[in-house]
């Protein structure tokens, strides 16, 4: 049982350079003294995350992270504590003593597990680049890669192999080198259905490898006969396909020199791209972009270029990454195909056009929004206006996820004067749709949040406001029965303020209702109250009702006001007739009203 040495760990604390080890994984910037970043741990715009060279920590100021530089690497690479003095001694030259030497350090079960894991798969990539490159099986596979373009100077970067055609063979050859059936069912290599058959079997293999470079899975495309063009390594304890990139390994250094990323499809076309020698490709493992290959992106990358197929899927593909991009924090950019797509993918470009060609096809990218904005443009006949609204409503999630309010605004400003519409309906739209609302065939029984809470005043007005096509007199007996002066409410005033202008236009219809409501959530309030028939019975007795409560309150304001001021009177030896002959009046008022 040896833990590592107390002295071990001194030592590399002493030695290790902080800000070489954090700035593998964050940009650091020095200023004042200290050096700071945007922090892994959590999404900012601005950086709060700071290391200290000299003492060897860091800490983040928004979200109050911290610890040693130990800790952050076993954090950010997900590793054991012994793992990861282990990896950062070997960098520092410090070497590894245990608390009785000479045992060798126990990284537990579970660690050794993912050893032998790791040492599995190297053996195994081993013995399928060796067929494919050595022996007259792979022949046909070398062959089919060379023919796509690949040189045989990347064949031996990205260790492609060859998984002979036996489908067996690769338990058998696993067997024979000791391994148990048990470890083998966890291996990720063998399908659930028949634990001695592999998913690679007459496939050319693509090895996954993790940021250290160690292979801990495998693509393998179909070279013939039927079945699925790919078939991937299922998830074991050293693989996890959303937190991995296909050639992150091999792309890191020159996405860190760079500041930029290439995310592509698949990995023929990562492949392509650094077989033209942009090297900072990368792509996800057959599954959507997710926003943990985001982050891990934008640790060293300020921006991810997309660039996806250009069919359909590869379309569809590039909104949602754009989206994912965004929750990351990362702004997306998108390399667009020309015209009518004239080739799928950068993998078929490297085939028929050349490194040249791809290299100048990449340069050329759009902003994220852009992008959107013309896709939402290609779809809709400007003289539909459902689809009109629709193709708006298409970009709101790209809205709902901008943090800042005056940023939104300019994008709301674009998309308006890109359709031709006002910047309020856009953003009318946009209010209704992020709560819920009708808009682009959102759920419209979700219920509709609303920050207005209904009072005495807002209610006759609501009313007034939802029938204010079918029955404009509603308003009419409102406001002949009750000045605006009379309401406090400040969401009541803007509306009757509203209805009034209606009005006075002659022009007494819910569109013309709603565009002249300056406040969002009122407008949204009257649009839900619209939409959820609240007040579509009765709505003159609604009123009417109103009508005397408001009076009531407004003659019983009136009253306490005269009692007090009689009684101030009184007290200085003033008459109090008028003030007295003024509050009978009211009472009979307020006695009316109760009564009829
Ligand atoms: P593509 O079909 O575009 O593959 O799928 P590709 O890389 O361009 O393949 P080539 O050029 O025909 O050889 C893109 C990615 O989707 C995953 C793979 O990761 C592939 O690289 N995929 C595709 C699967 O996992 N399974 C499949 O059956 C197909
Ligand atoms: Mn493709």
């Amino acid at each position: 049982m040896g833990r590592i040495a107390r002295e071990t760990i001194d030592e590399l604390n002493s030695r290790l350079d902080a800000v070489a080890v954090v700035g593998d994984y964050v940009k650091l910037e020095k200023k004042s003294g200290r050096w700071w970043g945007r922090c892994p741990f959590h999404n900012e715009k601005t950086p709060s995350f700071t290391v200290d060279p000299e003492r060897k920590t860091y800490y983040c100021f928004g979200c109050h992270e911290g610890g040693s530089v130990i800790n952050f690497v076993m954090e950010m690479d997900k590793l054991s504590f012994p793992e990861t003095v282990e990896l950062l001694a070997k960098r520092f030259g410090v070497p590894v003593m245990t608390d009785n030497s000479g045992v060798p350090v126990n990284t537990g079960a579970q660690d050794r597990k993912k050893d032998d894991l790791i040492g599995m798969y190297r053996r195994v990539a081993g013995s399928f680049s060796y067929i494919l490159t050595e022996t007259p099986e792979g022949a046909g596979a070398l062959e089919y890669v060379r023919g796509r373009g690949v040189s045989d100077g990347l064949v031996r970067r990205f260790r492609l192999g060859y998984a002979p055609g036996d489908p067996f063979w690769l338990y058998r050859f696993l067997l024979g080198k000791g391994y148990s059936t048990d470890f083998l069912a966890e291996s990720g290599l063998f399908t659930k259905a028949n634990p001695r058959r592999s998913f690679f079997s007459g496939r050319l293999i693509f090895p996954i490898a993790d940021r250290q470079g160690r292979i801990v899975a495998f693509g393998g495309r179909i070279l013939g006969g039927d079945g699925p063009k790919y078939l991937n390594s299922s998830e074991s304890l050293i693989y996890r396909k959303r937190d991995t990139l296909f050639a992150l390994d091999l792309a890191v250094n020159e996405i860190r020199n760079r500041k930029e990323v290439i995310v592509a499809e698949g990995y023929m076309d990562v492949i392509a791209l650094h077989e033209a020698g942009v090297c900072n490709a990368v792509a996800p493992l057959g599954t959507a972009f997710t926003v943990e290959q985001a982050r891990l992106l934008a640790r060293w990358a300020d921006r991810i270029k997309l660039l996806f197929d250009s069919d359909a899927a590869g379309l569809a593909a590039s909104a949602k990454a754009i989206l994912t991009c965004r929750s990351a924090a990362i702004p997306a950019f998108v390399v667009k195909h020309d015209g009518p797509a004239e080739f799928k993918d950068p993998a078929d470009m490297l085939k028929d056009k050349g490194a040249e060609y791809l290299q100048q096809f990449v340069k050329h990218s759009i902003l994220d929004f852009e992008y959107l904005l013309a896709e939402s443009k290609r779809s809709p006949d400007d003289s539909d206006s459902m689809r009109k609204a629709r193709a708006v409503a298409s970009l709101f999630p790209f809205l709902d996820l901008i943090d800042s309010e005056v940023e939104r605004e300019s994008y709301v400003r674009l998309i308006a004067d890109a359709f031709g519409t006002g910047t309020q309906s856009v953003l009318y739209d946009y209010k209704v749709w992020h709560d819920g609302g009708y808009i682009a065939q959102r759920n419209t029984e979700s219920p509709v949040s609303h920050t207005i809470k209904m009072t005495d005043e807002l209610y006759p007005l609501a009313a007034a406001a939802v029938n204010c096509e079918a029955n404009p007199s509603l308003f009419a007996k409102l406001r002949s029965a009750i000045p605006i002066e009379d309401f406090s409410d400040s969401y009541a005033k803007e509306l009757y303020v509203t209805l009034e202008e209606c009005n006075r236009a002659g022009n007494m219809n819910f569109e013309a209702l709603i565009n002249g409501i300056e406040t969002g959530d009122l407008k949204q309030f009257v649009v839900e109250k619209a939409a959820t028939r609240e007040f579509s019975e009765k709505p003159e007795h609604i009123v009417a009702d109103s009508i005397k409560k408001l009076k009531a309150k407004g003659l019983m304001r009136k009253r306490n006001e005269l009692v007090a001021r009689m009684r101030s009177e009184r007290n200085n030896g003033l008459p109090v007739e008028d003030l007295m002959h003024e509050k009978m009046f009211i009472d009979s008022e307020l006695q009316s009203l109760k009564g009829g």
